[in-house]
């Protein structure tokens, strides 16, 4: 009989998309081939609720699956809708769009092979996995030697408690919960058993790991020393984490951009707003003086650490003095990149109860000034290395997916949905394909390379010098021996 080929979409950020690796390797560990749209019967989608935006392409995702069962009256059609709107919404999900057959939450996933198992053996069964676990759920799957990425996720910890008033997240994803040190380490050993050379430990405030409910935060250490015992194990040659709330770094985690030799130098550290108002106002707990105060220890721990941030506009509340601040934040600090967005009600989020809510056109307006001003910054980083050398890791050939980035950040803040391989020419007529890989800095270069063994470049390491900056990454040719 023929494999049953599905088809995963995910929306949100690198938490789903780690979250929907998990779940296309554990389905094709189970004999499912993955496939295209048009080939596929099964469909998962993994989504996001973070913006209204993210949440609204959902339903237009799940309208055009279901126009395609009406119109091929194409019959055994299973439709699987996980993340973050598949909790928020809940089983109203599954009455609104009757070709769903299974919901799960962020906690259900690990459950959910099982459960598409069982969705296909029984055709009229439609189930859901959306109650919270009361500690991290491990998943099942061992990862093997030609299917290890060259670039990972690790989950580190689930939900969060931080309640920041605009911010569905806590409400959709649970209460923070810590992964176990030793499975953590576990993982990233498998990983690097078969191929992978850097890891990413994820997590929506990771400053907080193994700190479970204790609001006072007395000893950012836990993570820390995660991060000493990952960046220790033989065979790692990169290590990120990813995200940083600033009331919680530790002074240790701020020193080890300085001593751990694998931790790259880049930090992404979500400022919100350049107000002291709007920053309490969002009950983020720190104001602009600490922040500027770690940026300070960051840049003395590891002077050439870029970072990069999360930006609001038009918070409720926010006046022009406000938006003023923020951009002089912005000049201060010089973020090497920043993620921004309009604000938008969610609901269960305290904002919605805000008064003062900014007009659509002013917040519009804001973002977009905001946008210009980064753009120019990190037009300029980006040249800045021209003619620098730099040593990458090869992930894929080449992709356009950091476009659809940047067209989410036009939009007024959309989620990067699934990427379309567009591969770059690599010089016609030189039999040469594009790459593309990241410096330790995370700037992505593309590079033309010759044809190479079974898996390509992928997991290699290779020197290059940077000819040219476009506009969001850089090309380069090789310039020393891979390693
Ligand atoms: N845990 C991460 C971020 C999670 S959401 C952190 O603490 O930074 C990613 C980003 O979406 C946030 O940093 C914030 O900038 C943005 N965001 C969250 N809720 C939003 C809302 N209601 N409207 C607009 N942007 C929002
Ligand atoms: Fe949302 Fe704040 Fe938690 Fe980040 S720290 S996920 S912004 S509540
Ligand atoms: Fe991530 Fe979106 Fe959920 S940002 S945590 S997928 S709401």
């Amino acid at each position: 009989m023929a494999a049953t080929v599905f088809h995963i979409q995910t929306f949100g950020c690198q938490m789903n998309a780690g979250d929907s690796a998990w779940l296309a390797r554990s389905l094709r560990s189970r004999g499912f081939a993955q496939g295209a749209f048009e080939d596929a019967s099964l469909y998962v989608l993994n989504t996001c609720s973070v913006r209204d935006k993210a949440e609204q392409k959902v339903y237009s995702e799940l309208g055009r699956i279901a126009r395609l069962c009406g119109v091929r009256r194409r019959q055994g059609i299973t439709v699987c809708v996980g993340g973050c709107v598949a909790q928020q919404a809940g089983p109203a999900l599954m009455r609104r769009f009757p070709q769903i057959r299974l919901l799960f939450g962020p906690d259900g996933i690990a459950r959910a092979p099982e459960a598409i198992d069982r969705l296909l053996e029984e055709p009229s069964l439609r189930l859901n996995l959306l109650a919270f676990a009361d500690q991290y759920e491990e998943r099942a799957g061992v990862w093997q030697e030609g299917t290890a990425p060259a670039s990972a996720f690790v989950n580190i910890m689930q939900g969060c408690d931080n309640f920041c008033a605009y911010c569905i997240v806590p409400h959709v994803r649970g209460r923070q919960k810590s992964r176990k040190p030793e499975a953590v380490l576990d993982e990233c050993r498998s990983l690097l058993a078969a191929g992978t050379r850097e890891v990413t430990l994820l997590g929506q405030n990771v400053n907080a790991y193994g700190l479970d409910g204790e609001s006072e935060r007395p000893d950012g250490a836990p993570f820390a020393r995660l991060l000493r015992d990952v960046a220790a194990l033989p065979g790692l040659s990169r290590l990120r984490f990813v995200t940083s709330h600033p009331k919680d770094i530790a002074p240790e985690v701020v020193s080890a951009f300085g001593d751990l030799e694998p931790l790259c130098p880049r930090l992404h550290l979500p400022l919100q707003s350049g107000s002291d108002r709007i920053l309490q106002r969002m009950g983020r707990r720190y104001d602009t003086a600490r922040y500027l105060d770690i940026v300070d220890s960051l840049r003395r721990a590891r002077p050439d650490i870029l970072l990069t941030t999360d930006i609001i506009a038009g918070f409720p509340g926010e006046t022009e003095e406000d938006f003023a601040a923020t951009l002089d934040m912005m000049r201060r600090v010089r973020f090497a990149a920043s993620f921004s967005f309009v604000y938008s009600d969610r609901p269960q989020a305290r904002a919605v109860l805000l008064p003062d809510k900014v007009e659509r056109a002013v917040a519009l307006n804001r973002l977009s000034r905001l946008q210009r001003w980064q753009n120019e910054a990190s037009d300029q980083l980006l040249r800045s290395m021209i003619g620098k050398t730099a040593t990458i890791l090869l992930e894929e050939p080449s992709r356009r997916s950091f476009l659809s980035r940047e067209a989410a950040d036009k939009e007024g803040g959309g989620e990067v949905a699934g990427t379309k391989p567009d591969v770059f020419p690599g010089g016609k007529g030189t039999g040469k394909q594009s790459w593309q890989g990241k410096t330790p800095h995370g700037l992505i270069v593309h590079v033309p390379l010759p044809p190479r063994g079974k898996d390509g470049w992928q997991g290699v390491l290779l020197p290059v010098s940077i000819e040219r900056a476009t506009k969001h990454s850089l090309q380069g040719k090789q310039a020393g021996a891979p390693w």
